[in-house]
């Protein structure tokens, strides 16, 4: 079932596709205050955010490249084949905040603009401040806008012996419009009942819809998906909230993108992208990672599929140091 309607039918300016039909996927380097304040209006029926966590850390991961060689190379593997294993930095951004909500709530507030009368709004957090962003958003959009608190539960890591270890996620969904919003019930992916023997065998084979407690694991460690940028997010779990709350045709927005997790969602998806993020690394691992869907890169330079160009202006990370703001209205 969908509620809600295309927003395009009610002529308010909103052009996922530009005029030959395009999608918009656009990447943008720079801090999102600055950035949302410049895009166009009612442009985005969907958007996530999964904003730095607040865990009072450095969040960093290092990512390996092993080639074959034969050289001397420091790991041996099968059949007494060398390997050479070198580190790659992948980035990092500090996860510490004085005043988080001081912090986060104005950028969502300059977000609004930028969604569609009947457009939903995912915020990513987890218990360090999932509370206290709760109540500022009811203030914010109002109570009777929020809809549901997303549990995403993994098992994976090291488990604390002096309390519960902390193994899940939350995810407040909320709507711009309570009466007409978009969800895609008959889209959704179907689990296994827990105990089958109970229901019949159709039912058995054709599984239940999930709840809102959603089982899912980590991004593999070194499964194909993984970038290496630090607190990448499954893409099966941006899958299901890009095919459920949003069209085809639709433009998706994130202005915390982080490795591009969204846009690949989106993008796989036949819906177009906003990504934003103020880390360098970051633009470049998404640009990386969407080569294949041409993305325009707005504040950075990357080459043709992503790769980095001869040093100009650039820092470590290989990207441009200019500030160009896009003008996009
Ligand atoms: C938790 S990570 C997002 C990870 C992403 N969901 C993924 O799957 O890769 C948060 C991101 O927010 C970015 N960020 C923090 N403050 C920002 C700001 N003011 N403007 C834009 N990006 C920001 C960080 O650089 C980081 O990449």
């Amino acid at each position: 079932m969908t509620v809600g309607s295309r927003i395009d039918s009610v002529g308010l300016p909103f052009r996922a596709a530009n005029s030959y039909g395009v999608l918009m996927k656009r990447i943008i380097l720079g801090d999102n205050a600055v950035v949302l304040p410049t895009l166009p209006r009612g442009f985005a029926r969907l958007a996530y955010i999964d904003p730095p966590f607040n865990t009072g850390k450095i969040q960093k991961r290092d990512r390996m490249r092993v080639t074959s060689t034969d050289a001397e190379g420091v790991r041996t593997g099968f059949g007494g084949r060398r390997y050479e294993v070198q580190k790659i930095a992948s980035g990092s951004y500090t996860d510490s905040f004085d005043d988080f909500q001081a912090f986060l709530l104005p950028r969502i507030e300059a977000a609004i603009p930028c969604l569609t009368p009947d457009a939903s709004l995912f915020v990513h957090l987890d218990y360090h401040e999932v509370h206290y962003v709760k109540v500022a958003l009811d203030r914010l959009l109002g109570r009777e806008h929020f809809m549901n608190e997303i549990i995403w539960a993994y098992d994976y890591g090291a488990r604390s012996k002096n309390r519960w270890p902390a193994k899940h996620d939350n995810i407040l969904w909320y709507v711009m419009n309570p009466d007409d919003y978009v969800f895609n019930f008959d889209d959704m992916d179907r689990i296994p009942y827990m105990a089958p023997g109970l229901v019949t065998k159709e039912k058995a084979e054709k599984g239940k819809t999930p709840t809102d407690v959603w089982w899912h694991t980590i991004v593999p460690t070194n499964g194909r998906e993984k970038t290496g940028y630090p607190t990448q997010k499954p893409l099966g779990i941006l899958n299901r909230i890009v095919k459920i709350h949003s069209l085809p045709g639709d433009t998706v927005l994130d202005f915390f993108a982080g490795s591009g997790t969204t846009g690949e969602a989106a993008a796989r998806q036949g819906r177009g992208f906003v990504l934003i993020d103020q880390n360098p690394a970051a633009v470049t691992i998404a640009r990386q990672r969407l080569a294949e869907f041409r993305p325009e890169c707005i504040g950075f330079v990357a080459g043709p599929q992503g790769e980095r160009l001869p040093p100009t202006d650039r820092g470590d990370d290989g990207v441009s140091r200019q500030e160009v703001l896009p003008q996009l209205r």
